[in-house]
Parts: structure tokens; C-alpha cells; sequence
């Protein structure tokens, strides 16, 4: 006799169901409620908050009372509500700030932001949701719509055309343009059409998916789990939103600048005295470095917080000799702990509750590099202390910089990570790993973060991370992941770092020279090169991989890479102030060109070049046996840095790249600031500062400034005041140019004496300096004030007392 097992629902054949979506139909009601809009439609709601003149929330909501909880990306001390007048007509709503007006049509719902011309800005025609609990909501796009943001994502850098998905993924199969998810989800789009910008960004830290190619005219942005919680930020400029967004989820923190350095790593560096010799060979040679990296082989059996015994015998020793060569060590930290009744921190975990955990209270174990493993849940403020602390182990050891890794969370099965419904306790608001997983990475770096800076002493940390959700810049450095030693690699590094910086990340890199796969002579020298300038500097290659330390191929190769490493100490002072810049208003170390010069057509996709800052442009050769390329300047005049020719901009220009040559250049009018060659980063030496000028003109029109931000490197004393911000600016008179330069902020001083001002390439010839004599360059170099021609760059160099009261100086020209 059958019983009903006979009539299984999945024996009967796969059901065919039409997915129904289903809007919120026409505005019914709406009210205001402490600071906040809820307006009604028959089926379903939205709230609006308003943040700013420029920034509002809107979220749909479904039921009574709509849950305002936000995920940990949203900093809730930026986010005070206003509010704003709202009009009612028959057919709308509209609630008008002094920049932007929203527009509610009252029968659709659907919704328009407008500026105060009455220029459309963004308009949402349709935001549904089906009852699996997905939602999406369509965006209208334009003849001239292109798009940027969203993190760290394969292909170019306009997003027009190309579909994402974001959910953090250990991808080590190439990074490929049809790849969708990497390990970093931001779901931040920036919409830029016309000379109007806005973005959208998605606050779910599940799945979701933006898709700028498959709906023509519009575009889409939506998620199958969790709610539909947008923030929509006013432009107009890429640059508004940018700074915009992050004071929604937060800004760098200046990091320490021995982790603006150079950075050696390999999978692995496999023992005590591999690393010993890897520093003492990098100061032989002369090739500036300030960290090494240990990869998962210094642990004992890959147990996070051990040192394996027989190949790490000595950490305190190997730390302390490492510290008199002035290198630091950053160890990988992985989210999986080994399942092991003798490891103390797996029994702690256990016995404590710290292990992510099903519903019904058993561990989820996943297998990763120490076999079977529990994963901490970060979600739990108590957890997060408690992995914190466990940092004590590292920092005790004077260890200041953790590399976090695996923690999508990656797992060695077929779903490559946590199945879906463990559990994140949340503090009381439990959620499933659908609902949480992007988050797992940042939540593991901000505990990383934390933990070490509680038992630093007011040192700065530093932490590496792979995986991220939006807000991740406030706790580490993000790198791109598993990429390998192909050109095509290179040259997507590009548009990838340049989006992740307009995405608030802006202390990010890829590992150069690749990290699968092997190198080549050719493709380490140009991706160093390249790599010198990005804000996350650090060569990575995998296990079983041509070894590419630099010294690896040769003389020729090795000399290239000490140049450029060089480089970027030497221009440490312009770097640092970068990244102040970045912690202080959200902007991007580098750029894409699309960000300063907006409106200029032909920068709209351009990413085989950048800028450093806005006025240094970077042009890496990117294709093996290439001594060429061709570089676009956008308006204005632009200098050589090489050889100092001068070009008009606004047009495509070929560039002579023999090998130890990457084509730079500054924009004419402009400041760099250069300090003294260094083999770390806080080498004790005098910082005397360079400021170079290029292209400086007489006569009246001509003004260039600059404002060098400094403080101690390492301490979070800068926090309370302790910096200095030294202003110089130079204007052109009648026959003469006038330097002046003054402290704004002096409550931290540099061990330095001189000041020195390179005038490169000036458009006049000069005849001297106006009470200053004029000295060879030996003087100058044994420390004499006075000023000296330059004869590299037909220029000339001062140098003064660096006085606390600052300065002034007439460059005179000759008639
Ligand atoms: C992952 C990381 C890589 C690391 C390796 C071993 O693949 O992305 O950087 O070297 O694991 O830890």
C-alpha cells in the first residue's frame, strides 16, 4: 500500500509559477513622524529620511511601522534628520530643500528628484517586491548615462552596459570582465548624465544586483533578500558625491605612514630566517621596504594566534632584529578557527559561544587551510571584544599591522562560503548568513582594528582586508585579491582601484606583479611602476610561482625597481598629504580623470591613466615590448616629469616609454612636495621638504598653492591637534615671482631645519633671488641657504631656513 508519499509536490514534476512582483500603488496617506516622512500606498509604503539639503533615505516597507535599523555601514552620528517643507497637490508631493525637490506622484508612486532649475536629476519609476522577499526598483538612464562606483568590480571603468552582483566571493579563477562578484561588495552607484551626478547606494547586506545593461533605457538596482534601503546623494559634481557618501560610511583613517611604504610579501615566506635575510637584503641592496608579510605558514598548523615552533622559533627575536632594520612584520589573521580541543582559542570559542552557530545551536564547521574549522561571529559586540583582545598575542609581540584574509567568509565547499541559514546573533537581532554575509569580512576587520588599537597605546593599527561591505575604509586597506601575472591584469587594476576610490575605498591596491601565475621581467617593472603611485603599495605572489622579490631578474630590473620604490618615498610628504586629504573629505588618492575634469568627453571611460591627486598624471605602460604609448592630457598645460617638456593639453599626445621610463606629468602651475630618500618610512632623518613647482610664470594671472599637512607618522596625536599645515604659495608680479610660505597649524614640528622650493621648468629665465646669494649645488646639498641652478631641470633650487614664522621671496626674471 503507497502511502501519501506517493503524491510528493516534487514527484509531480518542476511547478511553473509566474513570479508575480507587486508594487506599492497609489499614495494614500502620509505622515510625519520624528523627523520622519512615511507616506502610504495601498500595498505598501516608504519612508523618507532627510539627511541633508542633499541626501536623503527612502526605504520600503510593508506593514504598520517601518524598521529604521541600518546596517553598520551607515555611520549613525552623520545622520541626523531634517526636515524640509513638504507641498501637497492633487497628483504629488513634493518636499523641496535649498538644492533638490522630490517629487512623489501620487498615483504611481513613482518618484522624481529635480534641481532648482527643474532639471530631472534622478527619477525611480517603479520599486516592487515579490513574495520570496526580493525587491528592485528601476532607474531611468540617458542617451549620455555613465556610470561608476561600485567598488571593486572586473572590466572598465564606466559601469554603462555591464551587470553586478554583490555578494563576496573568493574568486582565485581569473578575474575575468564577465565576473560579477569579487570579494568586496559596495552597492554604490554613481550616475553621471550631463553635467548632472547623483548616486544611489543600497544599503542590504545580502545579495543584490545593479544592472546598467539589460533594460535599455533604464537601469535596475535590487536585492533578493532584506529590504530595500536606498540613500540617494545630490551631485552635482562626482566629486559632491563622493565626499557626500562618505559622510554617510565613513572616511580613511590616516594610516601610519611605515604602511604607505613599500610592502614584500609572498605565499609564504616560510621561515625565521627566510625573513631575517629578505629584510637584510632589501638594505644591502639599497631597495626602500617597510613591511614583510607572513603568509599562513608561520602558524602552527595554520592556528590563527600561534607561531609554528619549529620554523618560527623565535617571533620576539626575529621581531626585535626586523625593528633594528626598521621592517615590520604583518601576519595574516583568517576567520577559521581549527576545530581542536586543545587549541585554546577553539575551546575558548566553544565553551563561549563565539562560533557562528544554526538556529538550533550547533557550530557550522567549514573546511579552510586548517581543515575543519568555526568561523567567529563578528555580528556579536562580544565576540568581536573577545577576537579583538586575542590581538594581545600580536601586539605584544610589538606586531601593529594584521592582514585579515578568507573572510568572505571563503569555505572549501561548493557554495565556496557559510551555508545560508547559519545564524549571526547580531546582539538580540538575529539574522541568517543570507541576509548578513557581506558584512561578515568588514565586521571581522572592524574587531581586527579595534582589538589592536586598544592594546597599541596610541599607536595607529593597520589591517589588510579582502573581503568588505560599504564602509570598510574606516578599518583597513583593501586589496584586490587573487589576480595573476597577465598584462590584462594590470591594466584592470586600473579601473578597478580608480572605482573602489570613488567608492570611499581609498586606501586600496592589487598585489603587484600578480599574484597567480608567473611573472616576467617586464611585467614586474611595469607593474611597479604603475604600482608605486597606487595608494596600497605591495608585491604578493602565490606559492609554486617565479619568485619576484625585486631583485628576481636581474641587474637591469633591479635598478628600475630601486628608482621607482625610491620614488615613492621621495614623494612620501605629496602621498601622506593625500591621504589625509582622503580621511579628512572622502577624495580618492587617485583618480580617474573623470572626477577633476567632468565635463571633458573624452575622459568619460579613460582608465589606462590616472592622477595622483588632481594635478599628477600617471601613465603606465601596460603591454609587454612597449616603448611607446599614447596619453591623453586633459585641458590645460602639462610638464614631462622625465625630461620637462611642456604640452598643451586637451589632446592625445605619444609618449617615449623606455623601460625605466612610466610617463608622468604635472600640471603647469602646480605644487608636488618631494622629502629625502628613505629606506622606511619613518627612518629618523631630516625631513627636509621639497616643493616643487612646475612651469611657474611672471606677471600678474599667475598663482599656484599648495598646503603640506604633516605630523608624527604613527600616533593618534594628530587627533588632538598635534599636526602641522604649512601653506606656500607663489604669485607672479611685474619681472619677478613672489614665494611665501607660513605655518596655519604648528602644534607638531618636524626634526628639520631647511626649506627648499625647486622651481622646474619656470616659463622665464631667472636672474636670482632677492637677498639670497646664489651658491653651488655641493653648498646647497652640505646645508648653505641660498639658491643654485639646477642644471637636470634648467631650474633652480632655494633653500631657506625653515623659520617658524614662515617666509617670503622674489624670484626675479631676467628682462
Ligand atoms: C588567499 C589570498 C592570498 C594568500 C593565500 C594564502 O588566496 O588571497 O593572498 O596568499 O590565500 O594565505
Amino acid at each position: 500500500m503507497e502511502s501519501s508519499e506517493a503524491i510528493r509536490p516534487e514527484k509531480m514534476g518542476p511547478l511553473v509559477m509566474k513570479e508575480t512582483w507587486n508594487t506599492p500603488g497609489s499614495v494614500v496617506s502620509w505622515e510625519l513622524a520624528e523627523n520622519v516622512y512615511i507616506v502610504r500606498g495601498e500595498c505598501a509604503g516608504m519612508v523618507f529620511i532627510f539627511l541633508s539639503d542633499d541626501m536623503f533615505r527612502m526605504k520600503l516597507f510593508h506593514g504598520q511601522v517601518p524598521d529604521l535599523t541600518t546596517s553598520a555601514a551607515v555611520m549613525n552620528e552623520n545622520c541626523v534628520p531634517h526636515l524640509f517643507p513638504v507641498e501637497e497637490t492633487d497628483g504629488q508631493l513634493i518636499f523641496t530643500t535649498s538644492d533638490i525637490r522630490l517629487i512623489i506622484e501620487k498615483s504611481s508612486f513613482l518618484l522624481r528628484v529635480e534641481n532648482t532649475a527643474g532639471k530631472t536629476i534622478m527619477q525611480q519609476n517603479l520599486a516592487s517586491w515579490n513574495p520570496r522577499g526580493a525587491s528592485h526598483a528601476e532607474y531611468d538612464m540617458q542617451p549620455k548615462s555613465h556610470f561608476y562606483g561600485l567598488g571593486e568590480k572586473s572590466s572598465f571603468l564606466d559601469k554603462r552596459g555591464e551587470r553586478y552582483t554583490n555578494w563576496n566571493t573568493d574568486v582565485f579563477a581569473p578575474h575575468l570582465p564577465e565576473i560579477e562578484a569579487l570579494y568586496e561588495s559596495i552597492p554604490l552607484i554613481i550616475h553621471m548624465h550631463g553635467d548632472l551626478t547623483y548616486g544611489l547606494f543600497l544599503d542590504n547586506t545580502g545579495r543584490s544586483d545593479f544592472d546598467m545593461r539589460s533594460h535599455g533605457i533604464a537601469f535596475t538596482i535590487g536585492c533578493s533578500t532584506g529590504s530595500y534601503d536606498i540613500y540617494f546623494i545630490n551631485g552635482p559634481e562626482m566629486k559632491d558625491v563622493v565626499k557626500r557618501y562618505t559622510t554617510l560610511t565613513g572616511r580613511i583613517a590616516l594610516p601610519p605612514k611605515w604602511a604607505i611604504g613599500y610592502h614584500q610579501s609572498r605565499y609564504s615566506y616560510m621561515n625565521q630566517q627566510e625573513v631575517l635575510q629578505l629584510a637584510r637584503t632589501f638594505r644591502e641592496k639599497n631597495i626602500p621596504c617597510d613591511v614583510i608579510y607572513l603568509d599562513i605558514h608561520y602558524m602552527d598548523e595554520y592556528r590563527v594566534f600561534t607561531f609554528d615552533p619549529v620554523n618560527f622559533p623565535d617571533p620576539q627575536r626575529m621581531i626585535s632584529e626586523l625593528g633594528e632594520l626598521g621592517v615590520r612584520i604583518v601576519p595574516i589573521v583568517d576567520p577559521g578557527v581549527k576545530k581542536d580541543p586543545k587549541f585554546e582559542v577553539y575551546k575558548e570559542g566553544v565553551l563561549e559561544k563565539h562560533f557562528c552557530r544554526r538556529l538550533e545551536g550547533d557550530i557550522f564547521f567549514g573546511e579552510v587551510w586548517p581543515g575543519i574549522s568555526a568561523f567567529p561571529d563578528f555580528s556579536d559586540s562580544r565576540t568581536a571584544e573577545w577576537w579583538g583582545d586575542l590581538h594581545k598575542f600580536y601586539t605584544d609581540l610589538g606586531i601593529q599591522g594584521i592582514w585579515n584574509d578568507m573572510n568572505e567568509p571563503a569555505v572549501f565547499n561548493e557554495s565556496k562560503t557559510m551555508d545560508l541559514d547559519v545564524m549571526h546573533f547580531n546582539n538580540g537581532r538575529a539574522v541568517t548568513h543570507e541576509e548578513y554575509h557581506n558584512l561578515y569580512g568588514m565586521m571581522m576587520s572592524k574587531a581586527t582594528y579595534e582589538g589592536l588599537a586598544g592594546h597599541m597605546g596610541g599607536e595607529r593599527p593597520f589591517v589588510l582586508t579582502r573581503a568588505g561591505y560599504a564602509g570598510i575604509q574606516r578599518y583597513a586597506a583593501v586589496w584586490t585579491g587573487d589576480n595573476r601575472s597577465f598584462w590584462e591584469h594590470m591594466a584592470m587594476a586600473m579601473p578597478m582601484v580608480l572605482n573602489m576610490g570613488l567608492s570611499g575605498l581609498a586606501f586600496a591596491g592589487p598585489d603587484i606583479g600578480g599574484f597567480a601565475h608567473h611573472t616576467s621581467a617586464q611585467l614586474l617593472v611595469r607593474w611597479t611602476q604603475m604600482g608605486v603611485f597606487f595608494p596600497y603599495c605591495r608585491n604578493h605572489s602565490s606559492i609554486g610561482t617565479l619568485r619576484q622579490e625585486p631583485w628576481s631578474f636581474g641587474e637591469e630590473v633591479e635598478g628600475i625597481l630601486r628608482e621607482f620604490i625610491g620614488l615613492r618615498y621621495r614623494w612620501m610628504p605629496h602621498l601622506y598629504n593625500l591621504f589625509h586629504e582622503a580621511e579628512i573629505c572622502g577624495l580618492p588618492v587617485i583618480r580617474p580623470l573623470v572626477l577633476e575634469y567632468p565635463r571633458d568627453p573624452h575622459v568619460t571611460n579613460l582608465c589606462d591613466q590616472f592622477l595622483l591627486g588632481d594635478n599628477v598624471l600617471i601613465a603606465p605602460v601596460y603591454r609587454p615590448d612597449t616603448d611607446h604609448r599614447s596619453v591623453y592630457l586633459p585641458e590645460g598645460h602639462w610638464i614631462d616629469y622625465w625630461d620637462g617638456e611642456i604640452h598643451a593639453g586637451g589632446c592625445h599626445i605619444l609618449a617615449a616609454a623606455p623601460l625605466h621610463i612610466m610617463p608622468m606629468y604635472v600640471q603647469a602651475g602646480t605644487f608636488t612636495a618631494e622629502g629625502p630618500l628613505k629606506q622606511y618610512a619613518l627612518e629618523d632623518k631630516a625631513e627636509t621638504v621639497i616643493f616643487h613647482l612646475f612651469g611657474a610664470e611672471v606677471g600678474s594671472g599667475f598663482s599656484a598653492g599648495y598646503s603640506l599637512y604633516e605630523d608624527d607618522g604613527h600616533s593618534f596625536g594628530y587627533r588632538r591637534g598635534q599636526y602641522s599645515e604649512l601653506k606656500v604659495q607663489a604669485e607672479g608680479t611685474e619681472g619677478a615671482l613672489v614665494l611665501k610660505w607660513a605655518y596655519t597649524v604648528q602644534d607638531y614640528r618636524p626634526r628639520r631645519e631647511l626649506l627648499q622650493f625647486a622651481l622646474c621648468y619656470p616659463n622665464f629665465s631667472i636672474a636670482g633671488v632677492e637677498g639670497l646669494a646664489e651658491i653651488s649645488l655641493e653648498q646647497l646639498k652640505a646645508g648653505r641657504t641660498g639658491w643654485a641652478y639646477n642644471g637636470k631641470k634648467g631650474a633652480i633650487i632655494v633653500q631657506i631656513n625653515d623659520a617658524a614664522e614662515g617666509g617670503e621671496l622674489l624670484i626675479l626674471a631676467h628682462e
